[in-house]
């Protein structure tokens, strides 16, 4: 069950870090679906990923340095590994006539930047295509936008979209802007690998004021999920459809029931929860979600081109 659930999580691209949090001074060590990945820079800018466990005695290379030729050196003995190829290229006490062997190398990675985030392919490097990336339409406008976070929420990735398209108050909040339950306009739609759902929302504090649901809802906020990993972009609009606010927000399986999460927001208000509410949860019943899950979108994730 668990190598199958691994198989599944293998065939997609993550979203593992924000742009900013991949750096050529300090690499950093995170984990995707059970499995412990370091993030780093090479000597060029790009962004790179290799399995976080050195081939000599398994340290962890995200405790290491990235040296100024951009080979990321083992904290422990001092091997230094290649971003693009995952190869050993130095070792210390090796005299400049040996030669590095060839399989002294760690797993490396697939890596794509879209968005102000760095995707990473969690499969093998040579099965990696662009298929099942967001499309450039959901990530537009968010590569350089101001106000962004990370976070790991305690809960399944799978539960966390589903809480995203059908009650996203579970997970966010959004300063005076309340989405109300079970209120959706219209059914989702799936089209071109993403799945979207537009859903009523109202000022906060009037609609605790008023202690129940109107009609007349002042904003909407439109959900748009690509199928498969569910990286989404939040958008809400006035009833007249003039935008207050985009943000994008991406999950990723750290563990079993451990969810990494990073957003990117167009303007200050908008925030993660610390944690979510399991009864309510629990109690939610999957509507877009279903059709996110469903057999049809599964199909359309295999087909959909990524743009
Ligand atoms: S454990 Fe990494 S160089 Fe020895």
């Amino acid at each position: 069950m668990k190598e199958n659930r691994m198989n599944v999580a293998a065939h997609h691209w993550w979203p593992l870090a924000l742009a900013e949090e991949v750096s050529a001074e300090k690499p950093l060590g995170v984990r995707c679906a059970g499995r412990e990945l370091v993030l780093f820079r090479d000597q060029g800018g790009v962004a790179r990923s290799l399995e976080d466990r050195c081939a000599h005695r398994r340290a962890p290379l995200s405790l290491g340095k990235i040296m100024p030729g951009g080979l990321l050196a083992c904290p422990y003995h001092g091997w230094r590994y290649e971003g693009a190829t995952g190869r050993c290229r130095m070792i210390p006490n090796l005299s400049a006539q040996e030669i590095v062997p060839a399989i002294y190398r760690v797993e490396n990675f697939a890596v794509i930047e879209r968005g102000g985030l760095v995707f990473v392919w969690a499969g093998a490097v040579d099965e990696a295509h662009e298929r099942g990336l967001p499309p450039s339409g959901l990530l537009e406008g968010f590569s350089t936008a101001p106000h962004r976070g990370s976070t790991l929420l305690t809960i399944g990735q799978k539960d966390f979209v589903t809480a995203l398209l059908d009650s996203p108050d579970l997970l966010f909040r959004l300063d005076d802007v309340a989405v109300v339950p079970f209120h959706p306009h219209g059914d989702p739609s799936i089209n071109g690998g993403v799945l979207a759902v537009e859903r009523a929302a109202d000022f906060a504090l009037a609609l605790a004021a008023r202690g129940q649901a109107l009609a007349d809802y002042p904003f909407r906020l439109r959900i748009s999920a690509v199928l498969g990993t569910g990286t989404a972009r939040l958008d809400l609009t006035t009833e007249a459809g003039a935008q207050v606010f985009s943000v994008l927000v991406a999950s990723a399986p750290a563990a079993d029931s451990v969810t990494a999460v990073h957003w990117r927001a167009t303007a200050a208000g908008f925030a993660v929860r610390d944690r979510v509410d399991a009864a309510a949860l629990l109690a939610l019943v999957p509507q877009a979600a279903a059709a996110w899950r469903g057999p049809a979108a599964f199909h359309h994730s295999l087909e959909a081109p990524s743009t």
